[in-house]
């Protein structure tokens, strides 16, 4: 019997891990394991998930917490190197671009654990993003690369990745997504809210640029704030932002404009009912890039880059300069042109974990 270990870190984590659990229990061959190293650990941000997702608890929590990058990526390796050595896996699985995916995939491979990496060959050309470091990082010395959509296959080819060990296999995100679509549909967070279908936009802001400093955060604040006064605008916001916008002094901006409706981070089923009914989303999230394209659902993205082009260019997404002037352009031709329609992407068809589970099984471990 073989034991594999997937890592989750992160929110974005465990919707990519959720289907690759599934897929393995098709297989007596292996064991699958699943190791949160406890990055995020708001019950918000992370056992509203494994509910959600109907994913097990992990075999091993760590429970490193936050701090600096230096600290939160260190304190994991250390933590996950104990993991190992008590787990003794065969083969690790590591998701997305979160500081848990480059410390776990620099102890493993140092350890010579065989590792894979889903979701690899995305790039933004962002080196100031922080998920584009532990993108480049973990892809330059994993062992399998597991990717979504051409661009991977582009730029792995163009590092000079091994044919062999690159497989095309879609988007296990888009298979939670798909598994959690009809308890979606039957959600009442619209209700609870108090929203009507297609009346509304659904905003999502967390990254270091847009909500750590006081004069963006106020501006981005303030569009939001007019953007109210045509659509209820409802934003479910990421702890980070939440203490950002009190310890800035913001809050009178949401308190003073009542159709700008701030609630609590959302678990997985209600925050896919909020993005499929949606008008549009606002955002400066990765994934949301592509769930809103698998839902056919138009995207703004306040960012310069993507790591996920096929989003913009077959997808409904359409990047949006981060500044006052681009957002409330974006946002006008948004409110008063036809949405932006898009085609689901190659391979995305909610199959992705069972192919990367029939690979690994059969061409990685050789069972
Ligand atoms: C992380 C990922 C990012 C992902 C995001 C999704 C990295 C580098 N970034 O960013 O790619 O899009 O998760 O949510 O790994 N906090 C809490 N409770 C929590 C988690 C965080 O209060 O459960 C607060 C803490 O003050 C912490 C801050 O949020 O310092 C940032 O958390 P951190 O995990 O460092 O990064 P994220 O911004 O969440």
């Amino acid at each position: 019997m073989k034991k594999i270990l997937s890592v989750v870190g992160a929110r974005p984590n465990f919707m990519k891990v959720a289907p690759i659990h599934r897929a393995f229990s098709a297989y007596p061959e292996v064991e699958h394991l699943i190791l949160h190293t406890g990055q995020h650990y708001d019950a918000a941000m992370s056992d509203a998930f494994f509910q959600d997702l109907d994913m097990p608890q992990p075999s091993y929590f760590m429970g490193v917490g936050s701090g600096s990058h230096a600290e939160q990526t260190a304190k994991v390796m250390v933590e996950f190197e104990k993991a190992m050595h008590e787990l003794k896996p065969d083969f690790v699985i590591v998701v997305g671009d979160v500081n848990s995916t480059i410390a776990c995939t620099l102890t493993a491979v140092k350890m010579g654990i065989p590792t894979a990496h889903v979701e690899a060959g995305l790039r933004s050309g962002d080196r100031a993003m922080p998920e584009e470091i532990n993108r480049i990082a973990t892809d330059s010395i994993c062992d399998y690369w597991f990717v979504t959509e051409q661009s991977g296959l582009d730029n792995l080819k163009h590092d000079g990745h091994p044919d062999d060990r690159v497989f095309f296999v879609g988007n296990t995100m888009i298979d939670s997504l798909h598994y959690a679509l009809p308890n979606a549909d039957k959600s009442d967070i619209l209700e609870r809210v108090g929203l009507t279908s297609k009346q509304y936009v659904l905003v999502t802001m967390h990254r270091p640029s847009n909500v750590d400093e006081p004069k963006q955060l106020g501006e981005l604040l303030e569009i939001l704030a007019e953007l109210s006064q045509d659509r209820t605008v409802v934003f479910p916001v990421h702890p980070r932002t939440r203490k950002n916008i009190a310890s800035h002094g913001l809050s009178g901006i949401i308190e003073s404009n009542p159709n700008l409706v701030l609630i609590d981070p959302q678990g997985y089923i209600a925050f896919l009912a909020l993005m499929k009914n949606s008008d549009f989303v606002l955002t400066d999230s990765g994934g949301i890039q592509e769930e809103t394209t698998a839902l056919g659902v138009p995207c703004l993205t306040i960012r310069t880059t993507t790591e996920r082009p096929i989003t913009c260019e077959i997808g409904t997404n359409t990047l949006v300069e981060p500044t006052t002037e681009g957002i409330r352009t974006a946002l006008k031709l948004t409110l008063n042109s036809p949405a932006k329609t898009g085609h689901v992407p190659p391979l995305w068809d909610g199959k992705a974990a069972e192919r990367i589970a029939n690979i690994i099984v059969t061409q990685c471990l050789g069972l």
